[in-house]
């Protein structure tokens, strides 16, 4: 008897401390979860040329610059003396590019003289990779001169990890490409290597040579040509996400209308790209077009949401109803590349013309982004570009931007684009958010999200004041209690994204970013963990459970799929919780539960990569089965369904 009640002690004191709820679980799915629902969200904020793009060279076309001035040769700098300047060349190598690279070889000087270009930030050396690097060159005045070019990888120090040899000679002034392939002899510790190109200072001495639309690749992802950086569509890809939304983001949209993206402008040879000012102000290269968005969409399993410019550009430009004709047009184009037939449409022709005859996959096309930053004008613009498209893609599904029901919109949205940049409590607090949303055949995409601060009055600010620098425990788990709630939801929210998705470390445009990365290496985030459990944990059903509280601390939802029982839960809170779960029909007795849980304020650091990250147990489980989720954690929970 004493020891009984002692245990029984020790026990009360546990419930004490510890929040318990039973939770019975439906044997009835009430509605399918879509294939769809856990996304990606792209766009080119410092995150596609350097980070996700596989391009290894800064500023490598000079495109967008202004000739002459010291930006112009941002990343690019002289080596023993060579005279390097930007030039708009009366003989450009292509109609898009009008600018080259001047190198001149002052008198007077001996040994290797040059230029490099120091990368984004770096360049990782890596002796298993053999480099693709081109060029293009003409000599603006034809002579007898005849040399080498020595071209490849070398450390910051000037030791030099690969090169390549190619004859020149000043026979002609018009342009010629190099393409060598490089093969370091060792890989370099740091990552603050060049690429460099030199000449002999002696015999090339008074020469002047132009050099245009430089490139360096490293392997890409699934090998594709001007393809994307492996480390990171990898870490992508390993979420196993369902949707891709791209271009963007405000950076579709330009500040002026003139400066917005275009579809037409980032296809074909990089000879052919002008590039643009992208919306935070630096360059846009456009290498990372249309078709590599669509190919990596399809060598990655995920469906497009496709943005077309709305007539609004950020910098506060409407277009006039009367005048949108152009852009509808060219927004219909934009569409018909994808999926057009090119028998008869020119734009879809265009796409057989570049290898891809069959019609990529499109189901979403969106309208513009985040325009309840001009809703008095999206009334106009939404009707008569939805008016348009819709009559043209019946079978299209069309996403507004403005707030929910906020203008009423004619013709009446089939779905809306909801964005929610919010603390880790207001997530939580939130997590019911769609439940009260009428079943009036309106679908959703929660297509930004992230908890960015703890401080609601620094939701906006700048990382000095308040925004993260990267995603915390807390964050996340905020950030689950409210997926956990879309995922009840997925009747009608069939898409969210986490933003900002990618973000290089010592050059981000936003913070925090589900996945960091410099020149080398990829970080993943305590969100990107949680993103990755729910998209590898789906289910393919969803069973209606025990509700938690609406102004709880602990979040739960239950799925199924062929072979699985499938319970996330989010403990939020600062103790630990104890579910009594509650099965409607026979499991395993052993299930294995994914665990994701840290101090609240701790995040994936560079410094600190891996500091919280899943891990997995076998737990005890059955019909009836208790579960002890820990303060501030994310669990996915799997058993083996038994035959029923
Ligand atoms: C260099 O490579 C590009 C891309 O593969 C190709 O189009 C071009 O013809 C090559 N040029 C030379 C001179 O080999
Ligand atoms: C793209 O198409 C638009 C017309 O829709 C045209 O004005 C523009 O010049 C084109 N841009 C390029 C780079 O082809
Ligand atoms: C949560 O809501 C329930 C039902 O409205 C209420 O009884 C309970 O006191 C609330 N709890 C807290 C902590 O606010």
């Amino acid at each position: 008897m004493f020891r009984l009640g002692f245990l029984l002690a020790i026990t009360s004191l546990n419930v004490w401390h510890c929040w318990t709820q039973t939770v019975t679980v439906s044997s009835s799915a009430s509605h399918a979860i879509p294939s769809t629902l856990w996304g990606l969200m792209f766009e080119d904020i410092s995150s596609g040329d350097g980070g996700l793009y596989g391009e290894l060279l800064q500023n490598r076309a000079f495109q967008q610059v202004v000739p002459g001035t010291p930006d112009a040769l941002n990343s690019w700098s002289s080596i023993n003396g060579g005279a390097i300047s930007v030039v708009s060349d009366n003989v450009p190598v292509s109609s898009a590019l009008p600018n080259s690279l001047r190198f001149n070889v002052p008198n007077g000087l001996s040994g290797p003289v040059g230029f490099a270009n120091s990368g984004f930030f770096g360049i990782k050396v890596d002796s298993s990779w053999t480099y693709k690097a081109s060029f293009h060159f003409r000599f603006p005045t034809r002579s007898s001169f005849r040399g080498n070019l020595v071209l490849g990888l070398r450390s910051s120090s000037g030791e030099t990890l690969a090169s390549a040899t190619v004859p020149i000679s000043a026979s002609s002034t018009s342009w010629r490409q190099v393409n060598v392939s490089l093969r370091p002899s060792s890989s370099a510790s740091s990552l603050s290597n060049q690429f460099f190109v030199t000449v002999d200072g002696n015999s090339a001495r008074g020469q002047t040579i132009n050099f245009a639309m430089f490139s360096l690749f490293p392997p890409t992802f699934k090998n594709r040509p001007n393809g994307m950086r492996i480390d990171i569509a990898t870490a992508l890809a390993g979420m196993k996400p369902g949707v891709f939304r791209f271009p963007g983001g405000n950076n579709l949209e330009g500040q002026t209308p003139a400066s917005r993206w275009q579809w037409n402008a980032t296809l074909g040879s990089l000879l052919d790209r002008p590039g643009r000012i992208g919306d935070w102000s630096y360059i846009n290269t456009d290498g990372l077009g249309l078709l590599e968005f669509l190919t990596f969409c399809e060598d990655t399993g995920m469906e497009p949401i496709m943005a077309v410019w709305s007539g609004f550009a950020l910098g506060g430009t409407s277009i006039a109803q009367d005048q949108l004709q152009p852009f509808i047009q060219q927004a219909i184009d934009q569409i018909d590349f994808v999926i057009g037939d090119p028998r008869t449409n020119a734009a879809a022709a265009r796409r057989a013309a570049l290898g891809h005859p069959s019609p990529f996959k499109l189901n979403f096309v969106e309208i513009g982004n985040e325009d309840f930053f001009a809703a008095d004008t999206y009334t106009h613009r939404w009707t008569t570009f939805v008016d348009a498209l819709q009559s043209t893609f019946p079978h299209l599904k069309f996403i507004a931007t403005s707030n929910i029901n906020d203008p009423i919109l004619t013709p009446k949205p089939q779905v809306y684009d909801h964005h929610v940049y919010q603390t880790p409590t207001f997530f939580a607090q939130n997590s019911f958010f769609y439940d009260d949303m009428a079943r009036d055949g309106t679908l959703y995409f929660e297509g930004e999200y992230a908890a960015i601060s703890t401080n609601p009055n620094d939701i906006f600010g700048t990382p000095a004041d308040g925004r993260l620098p990267f995603p915390t425990m807390q964050g996340s788990a905020g950030e689950a209690a409210y997926m956990i709630g879309m995922e009840r939801n997925s009747d009608i929210v069939f898409a969210a994204a986490y933003a900002p998705l990618l973000g290089h470390v010592s050059n981000s445009q936003w913070t925090p970013n589900l996945v960091g990365f410099d020149s080398g290496q990829v970080f993943k985030s305590t969100s990107y963990y949680v993103q990755q459990l729910f998209s590898l944990n789906k289910g393919t059903e969803y069973l209606p459970s025990t509700l938690p509280p609406r102004n709880g601390t602990v979040f739960w939802g239950v799925t199924r799929d062929r072979t699985n029982l499938i319970i996330k839960i989010s403990n939020t809170g600062s103790s630990s919780a104890t579910l009594n779960f509650v099965l409607p029909f026979n499991v395993a007795s052993t299930g294995i539960a994914h665990l994701l849980t840290g101090e609240a304020t701790t995040s994936n650091t560079p410094t600190s990569p891996k500091a919280i990250q899943p891990s997995s147990h076998f737990i005890r489980t059955g019909r009836r089965f208790s579960y002890a989720a820990p303060a501030v954690s994310v669990t996915v929970i799997t058993i083996v369904r038994e035959p029923e």
